[in-house]
């Protein structure tokens, strides 16, 4: 949800500041800008749409200087336009703003400013945080910073600059997230760690109601009161490549394809030496808890909420505890019962996701215990759960999301198995069973990618032309279907739903008609009876159907028009295989029709606003 970036330094400010934004326009990308502090002013330049047309505005000459800030938008407040994009500057050019988030309290400073003869230009709510600064301004910018702060509500991350202290600039972060990165007499401010990764991986994470002040001298970190701050710096463990797209035409393309190495990295150092146990050594529960827990709520946006689906199915199976999966955004508003009895356990990804953060307070003010199941160390979700597994996934680019999404599902099947040994609820030889299926996991997935790639690629042709399309399963193959129909939809733009196959008949089967693709996911054995039916429902009213199956199945498979294998294993876990040809399947169609795959319409990667 919008990004920042900041560089202060001796090096040209321009490629550094453009390469930053590169890395954060996941974060939205509805009109970009930068600004640059150049010989006693500051030059800005600012393009609606992606970055590519910024970059057309700027020459290997312009804008010159080695301070300044950029921002890629992803348009809340006003239309995406050239007056509304940032930088914002207030009215006489001396201060320049870029911000993440919303000043919900804006349309009341905004008639105060006007009052006071201040000339809006834009319909953007951060407009008022650079005009207020200009009214703050005595000649030192972060005192007039810290005024400014006290006087707005909402969530923000802003950098400001001041003409009059050229070799400055000020960092606030108030439930929005922002970084410093510190390199030798060079500084980096950003809303996350991609985008300074090239350049270093020292960096401090600011907490809410604290500010940086960067000059090239150093960092100066206080609270918004002034209190100072003495902050450790944080190691990124991440590996500049991991950010880049390494030969591949799309993000998403090269995370499907990272996807075993990813597993390997969620499973390494969680099983015990001779596999009869999970070992989260992160964790502190004894079984005295975990008996004590009567509920368990599984609370996420997006495709986090729908690994929270697969883990529901996982959990009461293993570990015989009710399991309740919500949306986030919904949770927060509707009074949920959970007390110090209930285990809540929260998924993200970006560890940023304002809906979700709000789930997680609103659980711990219950007195739940919080769990955060998270990919980016240090986020804000993870650092205030009262415990936090980390999936270990490397940092995820393309908007839809793909190695994240099966690195939450192999920790939710770890997890259960380690919840399962504490409670007793599972024997010695199921969990050497399990574990073992574990580990094969990501070979399979590695296999699966390699023998269906192109297959997949060629089906896609058949889906290029159609509106809509339908997936079914039953149990864990459901949850799974709302995945591959979420994927489909965000980049293909073709509508596209999930239904639970036994629900078919009390509405969605009149909308099926010949021709109408449906992907019928089959891997269940226990209920393959059930989901076969199913599949003849839509196959009598001449449905086009693709089934995702175990391999060997023949009777399902010479059932189907088209099919899809997948290799055995236990039954409860086949959801890490499930997805991959769904994955593949989206990306490949999203291709043909000429997507903008890594960036969909209208969409974002890390939604840090409600
Ligand atoms: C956005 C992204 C989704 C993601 C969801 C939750 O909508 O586009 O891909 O699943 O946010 O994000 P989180 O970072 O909390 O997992």
């Amino acid at each position: 949800m919008c990004g920042i970036v900041g560089y202060i330094g001796d090096s040209t400010a321009r490629s550094i500041l453009m390469d930053g934004l590169n890395k954060l326009e996941y974060r939205g990308y509805d009109s970009a800008g930068i600004a640059l502090y150049n010989q006693g002013q500051v030059e800005v330049y600012k393009q609606v749409g992606k970055l590519e047309n910024l970059e057309q505005v700027i020459t290997d000459e312009k804008p010159q200087g080695t301070v300044g800030v950029g921002h890629t938008r992803w348009a809340t407040h006003g239309r995406p336009s050239v007056p509304n994009s940032h930088p914002h500057t207030g009215c006489d050019d001396d201060f320049v703003v870029v911000h993440n988030g919303i000043i919900e309290n804006y349309l009341q400073l905004k008639e105060e400013l006007q009052e006071g003869e201040h000339l809006f230009t834009s319909e953007t709510d951060t407009e008022v945080i650079v005009h207020l600064i200009e009214e703050e301004y005595r000649g030192n910018l972060e005192s007039a910073v810290r005024r400014v702060v006290a006087k707005l509500e909402g969530s923000y991350a802003f950098v400001a600059m001041a003409v009059q202290e050229p070799q400055k600039l000020v960092a606030v972060r108030q439930d929005s997230p922002l970084i410093i990165g510190l390199k030798d007499q060079e500084y980096f401010v950003a809303s996350d760690i991609p985008a300074v990764l090239k350049h270093t991986k020292d960096v401090y994470i600011l907490d809410d109601e604290e500010m940086a002040v960067v000059t090239q001298n150093g960092v100066e970190l206080s609270t918004v009161e002034g209190e100072t701050v003495d902050k450790e710096v944080f190691t990124v463990d991440w590996d500049p490549g991991m950010a880049e797209k390494s030969g591949y035409e799309h993000f998403m393309l090269k995370e499907i394809h990272e996807q075993p190495e990813a597993l390997r990295r969620a499973i390494s150092g969680r099983l015990s030496n001779d596999n009869s146990q999970v070992i989260f050594d992160e964790l502190n529960l004894s079984p005295a808890e975990i008996e004590k827990y009567e509920k368990i709520y599984i609370v996420a946006c997006g495709t986090a909420y729908h690994s929270g689906i697969v883990a529901k199915y996982l959990l009461e199976d293993l570990v015989e505890i009710p399991v309740e999966v919500d949306i986030a955004s919904e949770f927060r508003y509707r009074d949920p019962l959970l007390d110090e009895n209930t285990l809540a356990i929260v998924v993200s990804q970006s560890g940023e996701t304002a809906d979700t953060l709000a789930a997680l307070r609103e659980a711990k003010s219950k007195g739940a215990q919080v769990l955060a199941i998270g990919n980016v160390v240090g986020s804000t979700i993870p650092r205030e759960a009262d415990q936090v597994v980390y999936i270990h996934a490397g940092p995820e680019i393309a908007v839809a999301s793909t190695k994240a999404y099966i690195n939450m599902l192999m920790v939710f099947y770890l997890l259960s198995i380690y919840f399962a040994q504490l409670k007793g609820t599972i024997s010695a030889t199921r969990t050497e069973e399990l574990i073992q299926a574990l580990k094969n996991l990501p070979n399979q997935v590695a296999q699966l990618i390699k023998d269906s790639e192109d297959t997949i690629a060629k089906l896609a042709d058949s889906y290029v032309d159609q509106n809509s399309a339908f997936f079914i399963g039953r149990g864990v193959d459901y949850a799974i279907a709302l995945e591959g129909a979420l994927k489909l939809k965000e980049i293909s733009y073709i509508y596209a739903e999930a239904y639970a196959a036994g629900e078919l008949k009390h509405g969605t089967l009149a909308l099926i008609e010949e021709d109408v693709p449906v992907i019928a996911i089959a891997t269940q054995e226990s209920i393959m009876d059930k989901m076969f039916s199913n599949i003849q429902e839509v196959q009598a009213r001449e449905a086009h159907v693709t089934g995702v199956v175990l391999a060997g199945n023949e009777e399902v498979t010479r059932s189907l028009d088209r099919v899809i294998e997948i290799p055995s294993t236990e039954e409860i876990l086949t959801s890490i295989l499930t997805v991959v040809p769904l994955q593949l399947l989206a990306y490949y169609v999203a291709l043909k029709r000429g997507c903008d795959i890594d960036q969909p319409r209208n969409l974002a990667k890390s939604v840090t606003v409600e």
